[in-house]
């Protein structure tokens, strides 16, 4: 009878074994104690199990983007609506990049949790090409050796490979370039190409994954390149990104001409890049001294026009690859100033104060009530006549 009384045993079991566990864990590197279940050609595992070992590196990775890439409200709408508008033929767009595992696993409703990890640890340190805008975007593959940029992490868990990719910005290429029909929906990665430092090798990953100070589980100070990719959602890195300087003022009777100029000083490609509804609006405002202000603004965008002529502004219309023309671009490339007028009609009091600043905007048009605006730089100069 007590035989089969698991509850008795299963402790007694634990009991033994236990103790031998204790006696192998002293002769055993310490890495086992804590492995978790050993890695599977094929089969993408969870970024918590990578966390067992690389636990500043899972804490950074799970504020960035990529590991939001299939939670993201933002995306879920739009995936939702391209979905429905394609009777599900979105998913066959969308989900190479927002949710890569897919590839792997065949799991395409998205009901596995390592397939809403998105951009997650295992696939990404399994890419072995890229193919940017090609019939499939990467080659990987899946098992116990993982893609690193050093080559030589031999653990009980898994060994690593040197992979010059994974220092180099076509690893970001293959989701961060996107052209359909003819029309390039995000470039980024070739305006990087085309930018003084994609001419010099400053590659994405210098400016998005510098190396930081950090703490690894075993508590020692140790130096590790950031996961956390900051971007348009980063406060920080958006103030890096351009600088607006009020230059001279012209006063006529009947206008005031303020000179300005943008400098995209900071980024490795156009500002704003990526997703086309992003927008960068400078706003210039002139106050006398009587406090009457009037204030003007430019947009720098992308727009794209579908084959009919109409303005495309829902991401899930854009992002299915619904455009035909790109029928305006007047973002600001990297490392350009731009020279910029801007007339107010009317005569101005004899002291003026001319103010001007650029904001990153961000409405998604299928969310009305989730704007996204941060103020990235801001000049103030006073005129007298
Ligand atoms: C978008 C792809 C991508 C994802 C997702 C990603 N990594 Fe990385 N990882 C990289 C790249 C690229 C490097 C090398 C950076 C460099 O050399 O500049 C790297 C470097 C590393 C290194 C070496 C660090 C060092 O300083 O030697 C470790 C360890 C690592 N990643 C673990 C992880 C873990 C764990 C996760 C998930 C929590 C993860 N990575 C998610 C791309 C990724
Ligand atoms: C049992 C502990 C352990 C687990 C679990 C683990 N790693 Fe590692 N990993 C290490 C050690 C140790 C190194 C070498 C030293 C270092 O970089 O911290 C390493 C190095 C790496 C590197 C750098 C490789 C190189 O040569 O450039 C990458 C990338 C990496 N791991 C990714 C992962 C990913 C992805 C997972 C989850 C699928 C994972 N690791 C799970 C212990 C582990
Ligand atoms: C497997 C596809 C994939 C790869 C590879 C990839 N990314 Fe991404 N990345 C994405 C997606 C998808 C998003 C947007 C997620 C969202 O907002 O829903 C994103 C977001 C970002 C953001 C954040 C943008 C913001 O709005 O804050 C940055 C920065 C970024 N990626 C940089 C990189 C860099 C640098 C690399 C190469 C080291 C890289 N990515 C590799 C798919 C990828
Ligand atoms: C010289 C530094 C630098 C380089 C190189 C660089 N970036 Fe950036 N990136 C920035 C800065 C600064 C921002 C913030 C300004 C912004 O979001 O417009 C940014 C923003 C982004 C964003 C967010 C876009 C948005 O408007 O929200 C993405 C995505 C991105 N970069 C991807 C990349 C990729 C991919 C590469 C390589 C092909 C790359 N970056 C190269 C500095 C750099
Ligand atoms: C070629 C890869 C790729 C494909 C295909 C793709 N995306 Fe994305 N998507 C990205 C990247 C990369 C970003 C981040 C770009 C940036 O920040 O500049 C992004 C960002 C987004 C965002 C903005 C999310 C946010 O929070 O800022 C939405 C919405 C979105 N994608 C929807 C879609 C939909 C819907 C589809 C399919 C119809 C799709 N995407 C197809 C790569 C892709």
């Amino acid at each position: 009878m007590l035989f089969f009384n698991y509850g008795v045993s299963s402790r007694y079991c634990k009991a033994i074994f236990g103790s031998i566990a204790a006696l192998l864990l002293s002769i055993l590197p310490a890495a086992a104690a804590s492995d978790p279940p050993p890695l599977r050609t094929g089969v993408i595992s969870g970024a918590g199990e990578c966390g067992a070992c690389h636990k500043e590196v899972l804490e950074k990775w799970k504020d960035s983007m990529h590991a939001q890439a299939v939670t993201d409200p933002v995306f879920q709408a739009a995936y939702m609506q391209a979905f429905l508008d394609s009777d599900g033929k979105a998913k066959h767009i969308c989900l190479e990049c927002h949710a890569p595992v897919s590839l792997t696993n065949g799991d395409t409703n998205l009901k596995e949790p390592v397939t809403r990890e998105g951009i997650t640890c295992h696939f990404c340190h399994s890419i072995t090409a890229t193919h940017p805008n090609g019939k499939r975007r990467f080659d990987i593959k899946v098992g116990t050796t993982l893609a690193g940029p050093r080559g030589n992490a031999n653990t009980t868990y898994h060994s690593s490979v040197k992979s010059d990719l994974h220092r180099s910005a076509d690893l970001c290429a293959a989701c961060h370039e996107y052209e359909a029909n003819g029309v390039k929906i995000m470039a980024t990665w070739s305006e990087w190409k085309n930018s003084p430092q994609g001419a010099k090798g400053t590659v994405c990953q210098q400016c998005h994954m510098p190396l930081e100070n950090s703490i690894n589980q075993r508590g020692e100070r140790i130096s590790v390149f950031s996961h956390s990719l900051a971007g348009g959602h980063s406060i920080v890195q958006l103030r890096k990104g351009v600088v607006v300087n009020i230059n001279t003022v012209e006063r006529f009777s009947d206008r005031t001409v303020v000179n300005l100029e943008l400098e995209n000083a900071g980024a490795g490609h156009s500002l704003p890049t990526g997703i086309p509804t992003r927008k960068l609006v400078l706003y210039v405002q002139v106050t006398g001294a009587d406090n009457r202000s009037q204030k003007k603004s430019v947009v720098y965008e992308k727009v794209i026009f579908n084959k009919k002529g109409q303005e495309l502004v829902r991401d899930s219309d854009i992002m299915q690859g619904l455009g035909a023309v790109i029928a305006k671009d007047n973002r600001i490339a990297a490392g350009e100033r731009r020279k910029e007028q801007v007339v107010f009609y009317g005569a101005t009091p004899s002291e003026i104060s001319v103010t001007a600043w650029v904001d990153y905007v961000y409405q998604p048009a299928l969310l009305q009530n989730t704007e996204m605006r941060v103020e990235m730089t801001r000049a103030e100069r006073s005129f007298g006549r």
